[in-house]
């Protein structure tokens, strides 16, 4: 492949070109430090001021308050699963889950190994096609938080409300919405997403999580498996993933560049009514399977009349440059994950193709 391509993968994911150009020019020798940025050490002074500089564009750009602490951990999102409610649920409380698809059944599955879970409300019954509404939620008063999967990357549903839990902390898995568009970040108790979506590549992930959750943190869980220590220790606890740190900031640093989150979702808006608006024109040959009150601005799903016909698009749309739209195995179909560094001209590249697929093939 002598160039790019126009890359939907869902995660790992495309990243913005000026960031993976300044990676290339700054490998061999960072700075003039004469290392790599990957070669120093995680008490450098070149890797902590790029440490605290990620921290502090994340609170810049996404507006985190104070009474929010930034973790970059590691383990993915998959390790929060276990981590929040090895912290934060003791044996006989009860924790409020929302059932949105495949990630939230994960986080379900390990929280049962600590309390117990009580499912809010779930679109399991109909296949995840929409997430559920506030008058949908059954919120249990005295559950020790409410946990939800802000953007369900297979079922390609998104939540447009911050859902109100009242005096219950909220607890957000963002891990493919993290930082698309402007949200009130005190409404929440906890956000945690790793940053292979949205934020860089796999490897950090990132926990928002407020004071007063901390301080909640049971007491005898294992070190590394304790929020405690990582407030505490500033994420310095261990070897920390620098490289994908030092990526992470030429990311935030990427983002605020070009105008900050509000232009980041003003042009998430406009992927969104491009493509979901080429369902609408073309319905009578692609499908898409969402609730039109649910759709996804980061992972849009569809499908065509037959699988016949989608392993066809698939393959021509790979030999004209347009990648990573299998759809998840466990579900089939299309995807086109579209996260903040997939510009509109791709979207418009997709659209095209779409197009003159369905004239040849309706
Ligand atoms: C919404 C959501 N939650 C959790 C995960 C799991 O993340 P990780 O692979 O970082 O553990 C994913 C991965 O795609 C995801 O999309």
């Amino acid at each position: 492949m002598a160039h790019r391509i126009w890359n939907f993968n869902a995660g790992p994911a495309t990243l913005p070109l000026p960031v993976l150009e300044r990676i290339k020019a700054d490998l061999p020798n960072f700075n003039n430090t004469g290392m790599a940025f990957m070669e120093m050490s995680h008490r450098s002074k070149p890797y902590d001021e790029v440490h605290q500089a990620a921290k502090s564009l994340a609170r810049e750009l996404w507006n985190i308050p104070e009474s929010h602490h930034i973790l970059l951990l590691q383990g993915g999102a998959s390790t929060q699963f276990a981590m929040i409610p090895m912290n934060l649920l003791r044996e006989g409380q009860k924790a409020d889950y929302i059932n949105t698809g495949t990630w939230s059944k994960k986080a379900i599955k390990e929280a049962k190994l600590f309390g117990e879970v009580t499912i809010a409300a779930s679109s399991d019954e109909d296949n995840f096609s929409y997430v559920p509404t506030q008058s949908d939620l059954n919120l249990t008063a005295d559950a020790e938080y409410v946990h939800m999967t802000t953007n369900n990357t297979i079922a390609g549903t998104q939540f447009h409300y911050t859902p109100d839990t009242g005096k219950v902390p909220l607890i957000a898995d963002m891990s493919s919405d993290i930082m698309s568009r402007p949200l009130d970040i005190s409404k929440f108790g906890m956000i945690y997403a790793g940053a292979q979506k949205n934020l860089g590549p796999s490897g950090v992930t990132m926990v928002i999580i407020r004071d007063d959750l901390v301080a909640k943190c049971k007491e005898g869980n294992p070190t590394m498996f304790t929020y405690t220590t990582h407030v505490d220790k500033d994420s310095l606890f261990n070897t920390i993933p620098t490289y994908s740190v030092y990526i992470l900031k030429l990311v935030l640093d990427y983002m605020k560049e070009i105008g900050g989150i509000a232009a980041i979702e003003k042009e998430n808006n406009a992927k969104g009514k491009t493509l979901y608006g080429a369902f609408d024109a073309m319905s009578d040959f692609y499908r898409c399977p969402v609730r039109e009150d649910s759709r996804s601005l980061m992972n849009v799903v569809f499908r065509l009349p037959n699988e016949d016909l989608e392993k066809q698009f698939i393959a021509e749309a790979a030999a004209a440059g347009l990648g990573g739209l299998k759809g998840h195995r466990s579900v089939g179909g299309i995807r086109a994950s579209v996260y903040n560094a997939m510009p509109l001209e791709g979207v418009k590249a997709l659209t095209n193709f779409m197009k003159d697929f369905a004239g040849k093939n309706g």
